[in-house]
């Protein structure tokens, strides 16, 4: 006999407060801004208006969803389409009940066009301190170094961003994992670790397990980005509880690039019981079907969890951020009391 999953009032989950540890702010660019920034531009995309581009969205794997959102990238060009971008994402994430957000940008994705790099992080930058001015939302900055290219390309990038290391808490690993393993960053990150700032990177999404334990060896990561494949590995499951090192979960961006098939299939919830500090996030939004609470919320719909679980789910990325102790503290009590 199969219960029924309880039922969770959008509303209260909405009040519940939550951080959002994984989101590519290039993957929140919704068809209806990319086709007035490709207006903007004077930018011409291979579909005619909106319904085209969402019926573009059909992929196979996580290479067929790059491709297209590398396209989708390339109407970004000022320092004002940059702030458009983060705006939207974070008046969408302060919907959601989002307090605290720490967001990945690939700098080489406009940099390899011409844009600077002062262009883009500008633009993040001042919607960033317009968020915490407007609704007390902190956030955090992760620049990620995309894997399909060398790492001499990765190193100039680091480069690029020294002048802006205040502005940048962490440095990530995204782009096509399969090929491109931790080990071909290693120096870089090395290099990251000594301008103070903390490392992250996508491993086991399409990966093996071997490509996590490099990124906890090699890269020295404080969470592994996406991980499910982790559970094919006992030792790791094992490392990865005794150490309480986070997953950043994207159970719809998982369904999407068909990493399980359906979403009542996701290990989130055995990953959960074995003990993993698990949290939900949404990846690329604009291109996977939802936000922060969509995520939660169809999840919690397809393996049945409870509220408790889903409370859980929060505090975890609480527990899971950068958020200072004190503050981190403040917003678990108010999640234990809700
Ligand atoms: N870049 C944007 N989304 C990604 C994902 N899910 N995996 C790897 N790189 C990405
Ligand atoms: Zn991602």
């Amino acid at each position: 006999m199969t219960t029924a999953a309880p039922t969770i009032c959008p509303d209260w989950l909405t009040r519940l407060p939550k951080a959002e540890l994984h989101l590519h702010i290039e993957g929140s660019l919704e068809p209806g801004l990319m086709m007035r920034l490709a207006k903007r531009n004077n930018i011409t995309l291979p579909y005619a208006n909106e319904a085209d581009i969402k019926a573009a969205y059909e992929f196979d794997n996580l290479q067929s969803f790059l491709d297209i959102y590398y396209q989708g990238a390339s109407v970004l060009i000022t320092e004002q389409d940059f702030y458009d971008l983060t705006w939207a994402y974070l008046q969408r994430a302060h919907a959601d009940g989002i307090v605290h957000t720490e967001i990945f940008f690939d700098p080489q994705t406009h940099t390899e066009r011409g844009i600077p790099f002062a262009t883009v992080i500008n633009g993040l930058r001042r919607a960033l301190v317009d968020a915490e001015a407007t609704w007390g939302m902190t956030s955090r900055l992760i620049l990620c170094f995309l894997r399909h290219l060398p790492e001499s390309d990765a190193f100039t990038t680091l480069e690029e961003a020294t002048p802006y290391v205040d502005w940048i808490d962490g440095v990530g690993l995204d782009s096509s994992e399969l090929g491109h393993p931790p080990e071909k960053f290693e120096r870089v990150f090395a290099r990251a670790r000594a301008l103070g700032l903390h490392c992250v990177a996508h491993a086991g999404e399409e990966g093996p397990p071997d490509y996590i334990w490099q990124a906890l060896h090699l890269l020295h990561v404080a969470r592994i980005d996406h991980g499910v494949r982790c559970d094919e590995d006992a030792d790791l499951v094992a490392h990865l509880v005794a150490k309480q090192i986070p997953l950043t979960v994207c159970p719809l961006s998982n369904i999407k690039l068909r990493v399980f098939d359906e979403l009542r299939q996701h290990n989130l919830a055995e990953l959960l019981a074995k003990g993993l500090c698990v949290t939900v996030n949404s990846d690329d939004p604009a291109y996977f079907g939802g936000y922060l609470n969509t995520n939660i919320l169809q999840t919690q719909q397809a393996l049945g969890l409870d509220e408790p679980t889903v409370k859980q789910l929060c505090a975890n990325s609480i527990t899971a951020s950068w958020l200072p102790d004190a503050i981190k503290q403040q917003w678990l009590a108010k999640i234990a009391s809700y």
